[in-house]
């Protein structure tokens, strides 16, 4: 199964075989993880994995998944680096998908005792190994918003932009909030972000994690139709609203 495909079929999973994984395994995901694409090219990160059967993790937290396996993802700050921690992840949580390897976010999970590079803070943690339930799950069973409470066709939609659109709708995200919503026009689609509840505003700025998530699976969308897509923040847009959401930047198809 391809990140495309695993796009319609990952789930998160919260019930784990606590076994090891083949060393294979974590050999190929670094040869996948060195060819990724960033969405921010400027901002140096690390992926570090943690044995929780060893004892050489303790994640902490309200949301808590136990699991074999933790994935920490530390980034320099910068304003995308949730974003770029969003875009990166998914797109490793998509490939272990594909590998027959269960994966959760962990949204508010503390990483105690737990340090990166230096100049590096953890941003997210990712829960991973294998399933102890269904590992996949067929895309019509997700609970997502349809695409007409998330979209507003300024044009005529064509198969491409349908395929981005229904991608970008699969993405998970914190608490299944789905923020993203959509202005779509033939050769362009201007991405709104919706406000962050004060209770969640402390937590890290998970929107635009999620809207990371999201640009990533709308990139493996435009990648799977052979179409190029810039992004591109259009200052003339930023005060516009939109259902109560806000202006978070513009996916070109060039
Ligand atoms: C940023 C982020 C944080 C999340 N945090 C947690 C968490 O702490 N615990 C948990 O069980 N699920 C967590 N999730 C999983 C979401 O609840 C899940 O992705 C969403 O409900 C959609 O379901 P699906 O992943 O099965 O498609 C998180 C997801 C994201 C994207």
């Amino acid at each position: 199964m391809d990140l495309y495909e695993a796009v319609y079929n990952r789930k998160s999973v919260r019930h784990y075989k606590m076994e090891l994984l083949p060393q294979e395994f974590f050999r190929n995901l670094r040869k996948f993880e060195q060819g990724l694409q960033p969405f921010d090219p400027e901002l140096h990160y690390s992926v570090e994995l943690f044995n929780a059967m060893d004892g050489e993790a303790r994640i902490r937290g309200p949301f808590r998944v136990k699991a074999p396996y933790y994935m920490v993802f530390f980034s320099e700050p910068g304003e995308y680096a949730m974003v770029n921690a969003g875009y990166l992840l998914e797109q490793i949580v998509l490939y272990m998908a594909g590998h027959g390897v269960g994966t959760c976010y962990q949204g508010m999970a503390k990483t105690a005792g737990l340090s990166g590079p230096a100049g590096m803070e953890p941003v997210m943690v990712v829960a991973f190994g294998y399933a102890a339930e269904k590992l996949h799950r067929e895309s019509f069973r997700a609970k997502r918003l349809p695409l007409k409470d998330l979209c507003v066709f300024k044009e005529d939609s064509t198969e491409e932009l349908r395929l981005m659109l229904q991608a970008a709708r699969l993405a998970p995200s914190a608490f299944n909030r789905q923020p993203w919503r959509f202005i779509v026009y033939q050769n362009r689609i201007h991405v709104f972000v919706r406000k962050e509840q004060r209770s969640l505003r402390a937590g890290r700025g998970r929107n635009g994690f999620d809207m990371g998530i999201m640009l990533s699976h709308m990139t493996l969308a435009a990648e799977e139709c052979w179409r190029d897509i810039e992004f591109a923040r259009k200052e003339n847009l930023a005060a516009r609203r939109m259902q109560g959401s806000r202006y978070f930047m513009s996916v070109l198809l060039v």
